[in-house]
């Protein structure tokens, strides 16, 4: 197997799968677009709430007609959503019912080492596993998925993956749409072998169908009003770039939360763990109008404006003020690559090396202010990104310039594509411990292409 790689920006269709991939017949916008389910918690107190989690297989309808025998959080192909509060600690006990083992991560969270997710620390088979998560943070929309190391990609391929979304109360009185106006949508690919079951690779270019909060190409019906949609793209090794058709999208938040101001957009590049947040005002069209969300040519779904409603809802100007950055004292370069000469499947390297989880990449001293120089280190086609545990972090430069909008707010992940170089600041504000970094094409950080930082007094 040829680990072949990722598909520089634009030029991923076309490609010919291996004759496992089976391209399922299904047609356009013919399935409606599903919403996630909402997690109901055991314990509800005003300081904090519970929630069980079962992750288990189960056969799920993804193609029309198809059973698709999956990896589940709770039985849903998407998991269910968990709506936390900015402030309001959540507690959430997984129960282990896979049969093999697994562990969460909760992506963009600031959390202690022992709820990270850690890709040694792994719920076993039949194990229960508290992860404590304080939301000490703003509002912002994060993801669970598994993190076990060497089978991340393989799991959330199967269908490890939900939403996490954090609420805070300056940003209800922003008076942005909300309730069933403000829609979580999980972009990925997923490959299909002839029965209908999910086909796992390292090869991404075998994943051709494209999903949308699981299912193939829907259709989404839409009150002529303003919604904000959350898009993830939870592919393991994918970059869209999405677009209405040349239509305004008005993009208010990035992975760590709001931006400053909104930024009107007409294209947008989204690579793989990375999330944007857009208001998208469907009364510019008349009932009966069709607006198609495309990753570049490729349509991936259909709002359907089917009637008016009410919208007090608006976008406010200003959003939310990014703080200043504190003057940093320290600084590292980071490269991600691969090492082709090992034979069959290449290893992926930072700084050269392999993920080793005894050996510690870089030791912290807490409440430093850092900068790092993410390099790509490949040659020609290979893309990457970047992804750091425990901290958002602000782009300073790409590329040795300007970064790009896409680049804007709070992130957790970068797109570091052929030839590339992203600059980074951050701050260790307060956990200690081990965390890892790594690239978040999954089937690179798998092959190996992850650190991991500790953080000590
Ligand atoms: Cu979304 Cu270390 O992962
Ligand atoms: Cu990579």
């Amino acid at each position: 197997a040829r680990l072949h790689a990722p598909q520089p920006v634009g030029h991923d269709h076309g490609r010919t799968a291996p004759a496992v991939a089976v391209r399922p017949d299904v047609s356009e916008f013919s399935v409606p677009m599903p919403l996630p389910p909402v997690l109901a918690p055991v314990v509800s107190r005003r300081d904090v709430q519970i929630y069980r989690l079962a992750i288990k297989p189960a056969n799920v309808s993804i193609l029309p007609g198809v059973l698709t025998p999956a990896y589940t959080y709770g039985g849903s192909f998407i998991g269910p959503t968990i709506r936390a509060k900015a402030g309001r600690r959540v507690i959430v006990s997984y129960q282990n019912q896979l049969g093999v083992s697994t562990n969460v991560h909760l992506h963009g969270a600031h959390v202690a080492a022992s709820s990270d997710g850690y890709p040694m620390d792994l719920i076993e088979p039949g194990g229960t596993r508290i992860y404590d998560y304080p939301n000490r943070q703003q509002g912002a929309t994060l993801w669970y998925h598994d993190h076990s190391h060497h089978t991340e990609a393989e799991h959330v391929f199967r269908g490890l993956h939900g939403f996490y979304l954090i609420e805070d109360e300056e940003e209800a009185d922003l008076r942005l749409p909300s309730g069933a106006y403000d829609v979580p949508i999980m972009i990925r690919d997923a490959a299909f072998d002839a029965e209908g079951k999910l086909a796992f690779s390292f090869d991404p270019s075998t994943r051709t169908t494209l999903l949308v909060n699981g299912k193939p190409q829907p259709y989404f019906r839409v009150a002529a009003r303003k919604y904000r949609f959350r898009l993830l793209n939870s592919a393991s090794e994918r970059v869209l770039q999405l677009n209405l058709g040349g239509a305004e999208m008005v993009q208010i938040a990035s992975d760590g939360g709001l931006l400053p101001a909104p930024v009107p957009r007409t294209e947008l590049v989204l690579a793989s763990a990375e999330r944007v947040e857009l208001v998208v005002d469907f009364s510019r069209y008349p009932v009966g109008s069709h607006v198609v969300l495309s990753d570049g040519s490729t349509p991936l779904l259909r709002f359907d404006v089917v009637r008016s409603a009410p919208d007090n809802s608006r976008v406010p100007d200003r959003l939310r003020p990014l703080p200043a950055l504190p003057k940093a004292t320290v600084y590292r370069e980071v490269s991600l690559g691969f090492d082709f000469t090992s034979g069959d499947l290449p290893i992926g390297v930072m700084n050269g090396r392999p993920f080793d989880h005894n050996r510690v990449d870089f030791r912290i001293k807490r409440g430093t202010t850092e900068i790092w120089n993410i390099t790509n280190a490949d040659p020609e086609f290979v893309t990457h990104t970047f992804h750091m545990h425990l901290e958002q972090f602000r782009v300073l430069e790409r590329n040795g310039g300007a970064p790009t909008l896409d680049d804007a707010g709070r992130k957790d992940t970068v797109f570091i594509p052929v030839g590339g170089s992203v600059k980074i600041q951050t701050t260790f504000t307060d956990y200690l411990g081990k965390y890892v970094y790594h690239c978040h094409f999954l089937d690179h950080s798998s092959l190996g292409m992850m650190a991991q930082m500790e953080i000590v007094r």
